[in-house]
């Protein structure tokens, strides 16, 4: 009789860890890879956004006329750290006071260029054009060039996060 009751209880010893083995797997292994996403995500989004990178001298850039610069940005990739390929249009005026726009049409996201005959941004994807303020002046872009926050430490061009013309 005494065998058969704790028989009983390691059968619902058993039964209990294998069913929170049932439910406790999935639960896990659900909890890790959403983890893992989020952090794929927004790590290194945040990662992204809070590097400076050098831009370059800009001593030779002329006053007024918009300019094309590479870069390369320490980006956190996961557990890797690599070095990511970017561009800006700077826009160095006569007071020294730079913007750097992001080389993507605010649009859809193609490469625009600067059309020093126009005097416009223009974009050959669906014909945006952008004034050298970077507001839109033929759409169907619906918004400005978005811009890389600035700073100058001499003649050195240091860029920072990119803000979407709608300040986010
Ligand atoms: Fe530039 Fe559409 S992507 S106009």
């Amino acid at each position: 009789m005494k065998e058969t009751k704790i028989a009983r209880a390691e059968g619902k010893n058993r039964r209990g860890f294998m069913m929170g083995a049932l439910y406790g797997i999935p639960v896990l292994i659900g909890g890790t890879l959403a983890a893992s996403v989020g952090n794929y995500l927004f790590g290194k989004q945040a990662a992204q956004k809070s590097s400076w990178a050098d831009a370059g001298d800009v001593s030779d850039i002329p006053r007024g006329e918009p300019c094309q610069v590479r870069f390369e940005r320490a980006v956190v990739d996961g557990w890797k750290l690599k070095n990511e390929q970017s561009s800006a249009w700077i826009v160095l005026d006569e007071q020294r006071h730079v913007t750097a726009f992001s080389p993507s049409c605010t649009h859809l996201g193609c490469a625009y260029r600067w059309q020093a005959e126009k005097k416009l941004f223009t974009c050959p994807c669906h014909g945006s054009a952008f004034n050298i303020q970077g507001d839109v002046v033929v759409g169907p872009a619906s918004r400005p060039l978005d811009r890389y926050a600035t700073k100058l430490e001499d003649n050195r061009l240091w860029l920072g996060p990119l803000r979407d013309s709608q300040g986010a």
